[in-house]
């Protein structure tokens, strides 16, 4: 066989993955590794795909999507973000995982630097090293209450740095930035003339707090927003997502979409335009259902002593397990995996400031979230 291209050898392996080969290999195993929602896809959004389907709606789409899925997205994005954008600012993708890939391809040239949240979605750095950049990590730390330290940030900052990526509500922490922090990250953007990459496809869970795309507070046309139905619609192998651009972008966009996907699934399209316009009830209950399981698993967490971070979005819970892990978190899950049949997402999965914590996923059936937590040994005996 010839030669792979180098850089393809940086591309680094998910963390996660590991646990879930392992899992796959074992019986009665509680499942809290993957960001996977555990509701069912509302039925009018199934009608929808299969009526495109039985339709014929199966040919290619505009390399940005069918017009009446975009002008859904345009809708939606100035309803529920505060974004006002033209139609051609918004481009449907396979999922956030191609509008992000997008998004740092169209910014980064091999050589340059990306700012990456640590602990951050693994995809962000798989992306930057499948580009041939340099994914800087940047720390969110308990003692900053999770949220970037902009000390921090101006000292990672260097003639290379081209662009920084927020993930708000955060996977896998679960925090969520206040609008002060968004409009502080923008500023120290514009300082420094960065791209802002805004994942937000945990937008719709949100628990006593407000979500705020920075997009919304973008005053000089530097923000890249990432959305997803994913998980928003429980649709995850439906595989749509979207990306919204700066105005101006069209012809390039135009390009690099057709080169990369052509277009995305017709009868998925259809059934992301159901999904936007109709009912949204189901967004609702998805969203109660996880903030009752956080609530009843946080009520345990605190009864046995563990500390761990009160999610305000998204669904997952990240706990300390430092006093249980020895300094190799990733190893530990593998055991308590094997010993105790639940399978958590190691901390160190996400970078190395993970290293001590594990992510649950919160998006589960109640009792078996309840029942994996009784089981993780308690700091105090
Ligand atoms: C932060 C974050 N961004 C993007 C994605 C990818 O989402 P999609 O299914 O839309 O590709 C995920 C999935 O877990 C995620 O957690």
């Amino acid at each position: 066989m010839p030669a792979l291209a180098p850089h393809i050898a940086s591309v680094p392996a998910s963390g996660i993955r590991r646990i879930h080969e392992l899992a796959s290999d074992l019986t009665g195993v509680i499942m809290l590794a993957v960001g996977e929602p555990d509701v069912a896809v509302a039925p009018h959004i199934a009608a929808a795909a299969k009526a495109a389907w039985d339709a014929d709606e199966t040919n290619y789409a505009p390399n940005g999507g069918i017009r009446a899925l975009r002008s859904a997205l345009v809708r939606s994005l100035a309803e529920r973000n505060g974004l006002s954008v033209e139609l051609e600012q918004v481009w449907v993708t396979v999922g956030a995982t191609q509008a992000l890939h997008q998004a740092m391809g169209l910014v980064l040239d091999a050589g340059d630097a990306v700012l990456v949240p640590d602990p951050g979605y693994t995809t962000f750095t798989m992306n930057a090293r499948m580009l041939q950049a340099d994914p800087v990590a940047y720390r969110l730390r308990v003692e900053n209450d999770f949220l970037p330290d902009f000390d921090e940030l101006e000292r990672l900052v260097t003639p290379s740095t081209r662009a920084i990526i927020v993930n708000s509500p955060s996977n896998p922490l679960g925090v969520v930035f206040p609008e002060v922090v968004l409009r502080e990250l923008l500023a120290f953007a514009k300082r420094h003339d960065l791209w802002v990459i805004s994942d937000e496809v945990y937008e719709r869970f949100v628990y006593g707090t407000e979500h705020v795309s920075v997009g919304s507070l973008d005053e000089d046309d530097r923000v890249l927003s990432v959305f997803s139905l994913s998980k928003t619609y429980a649709m995850t192998g439906v595989r749509v997502g979207y990306l919204v651009t700066p105005p101006g972008l069209t012809d390039v966009m135009r390009r690099v979409q057709e080169a990369a996907i052509s277009c995305v699934s017709t009868p998925a399209q259809y059934a992301a335009i159901a999904a936007i316009d109709g009912p949204q009830d189901a967004v609702v209950a998805a969203s109660e259902h996880y903030r009752g399981n956080v609530e009843a698993a946080t009520a345990l967490l605190d009864d046995r002593g563990f500390r761990y971070l009160v999610p305000s979005g998204a669904f997952y819970l990240w706990v300390d397990v430092s006093h249980a892990s020895g300094g190799d978190v990733a190893s530990w899950a593998e055991r308590f995996l094997l010993d105790q049949r639940v399978a958590v997402a190691p901390g160190s999965a996400f970078g190395r400031t993970g290293e001590g914590w594990i992510r649950l996923c919160a998006a589960a059936n109640r009792e078996h979230l309840v029942e994996a937590i009784t089981r993780l040994p308690a700091p105090r005996g």
